[in-house]
């Protein structure tokens, strides 16, 4: 691999041991891809902190031997300084506040503080969400970024124009103590072309709807780069999140292309560049159904959890939940837990869209999703969801039944206690 002086200097231990060390992982990482070169990056979004009972007993030892071990695939402690590059933390497994709510041990929850403050004082910012887009991580078009999360990379690449791969614990540690990662992939323009088509002949029309045109699109070009026509409703942020979230959970996509919406093509021509435009995979009524379908994963209509809020809640999600509980009660059998970013949850704290969840008796959730922390309501045989990502994992993570639908068939299900919602 080609390294520039200042590159060649930080893997020669003239930057101190920790960037020695990550250069050198990253050199064997870059290498074992073909990359030819390092890029440079200002912007690192991973996964640092100390939160899963499986690193309790190495961070006895120290929180540099968790960051060694865990983000530097090191078996030597390292002394672990001040990140290079703006760098941010994304979710975890525990809600701080809600931590007895999630049935986390309180041991655990201390670890994890400990660990925020281990981190804060290496300047990793604490947003832990996965949607650092939506509180002000906000790459620009062509920002060469180092992100871990598929809904956040596809987000990034696709709707910002920014360019990452998915990275993983160890490159994003190593990124944020030298501001490099290997040059290869998505960041390399001639990747970025389309390889399929899709034709939409149906409306696509609410988040649900974008979230099963999503699921449909991971079936139809599994990892490869689509692009689509035929689309006459304009996505906002809510959608888009939803409709990346989806198509990077059925397949692994995390590049598309939508002319007239997305920045980086702004026609078909331009989206397929230089590759030939395959014959398109239809997206009608039949397909639209079977996919909405394939997303429910029940048959008992008893509810015992409703889980919203992935990707993480936008404020504009947060404001139409309280809307549709305002004055209602959640049924006595049924759990709610809303899940959005900490700074937006205090926009929603002030809006006073927390106190109306709250008095219907839902829980609002931070730092963390059922996914990620494995935790759902003790007794849960039966979930609600009207997120297709969390529809398409959380059954088999949490062995239980799982329905799909909209936000509004989900809360109007929570109180009712039992499923309503119809597939459409
Ligand atoms: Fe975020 Fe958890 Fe969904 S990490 S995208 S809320 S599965």
């Amino acid at each position: 691999m080609r390294l520039t002086d200042h590159e060649r200097a930080m893997l020669d231990g003239g930057h101190g041991e920790a960037a020695a060390r990550a250069m050198d992982l990253l050199v064997r990482y870059g290498e074992a891809l073909g990359a030819e070169r390092l890029v440079e990056t200002r912007n690192v979004a991973g996964a640092f902190n100390a939160s899963t009972p499986s690193v309790r007993e190495i961070a006895e030892d120290s929180l540099d031997r968790v960051f060694s071990e865990l983000n530097l695939d090191s078996d030597d402690v390292i002394e672990i300084p001040h990140v290079a590059v703006p760098t941010c933390q994304l979710i975890t497994g525990i809600d701080n506040d809600n931590f007895a709510t999630q049935g986390v041990d309180p041991e655990l929850a201390d670890l994890q503080l400990r660990s925020e403050q281990y981190l804060g004082k290496r300047g990793i910012n604490l947003m832990c969400t996965c949607t650092p887009y939506q509180v002000g991580n906000v790459p620009v078009m062509g920002e060469h970024c180092a992100w871990m999360e598929s809904s956040a990379v596809i987000y990034a690449n696709s709707v910002l124009g920014a360019r990452t791969n998915v990275e993983g614990k160890e490159s994003t540690g190593a990124a944020a103590l030298t501001g490099r990662i290997p040059y290869w992939g998505l960041h390399c323009p001639e990747n970025r072309f389309a390889q399929h088509l899709i034709r939409v002949e149906t409306e696509v029309g609410d988040m649900a709807e974008w979230g099963v045109l999503g699921y449909f699109t991971g079936f139809a070009v599994e990892e490869e780069i689509p692009a689509f026509e035929g689309l006459t409703d304009q996505p906002s942020l809510v959608k888009l999140k939803h409709f990346g979230a989806a198509a990077a959970s059925s397949g692994g996509v995390e590049l598309y292309h939508m002319p007239g919406i997305t920045p980086e093509a702004a026609s078909l021509d331009a989206a397929f560049g230089p590759n030939a435009r395959p014959e398109p995979a239809v997206y009608g009524a039949a397909e639209r159904r079977r996919t909405w379908e394939r997303l429910q994963n029940a048959s008992d209509r008893k509810l015992d959890f409703v889980m919203l809020g992935c990707p993480h809640n936008s404020i504009e999600q947060m404001a139409l939940i309280a809307e549709l509980l305002d004055g209602k009660r959640i049924h006595s059998d049924t759990e709610l837990w809303v899940h959005t970013p900490r700074a937006i949850r205090q926009v929603a704290d002030r809006s006073g869209y927390t106190a109306i969840i709250e008095a219907a008796g839902g829980v609002v959730m931070s730092d963390t999703c059922p996914s990620i922390s494995r935790k759902v309501p003790a007794g849960t045989r039966v979930i609600a969801t009207d997120s297709a990502k969390q529809a398409h994992y959380l059954p088999a993570i949490a062995k239980v039944q799982g329905w799909f639908g909209s936000v509004e068939q989900c809360v109007n299900s929570a109180i009712a206690g039992e499923w309503l919602g119809v597939v459409q």
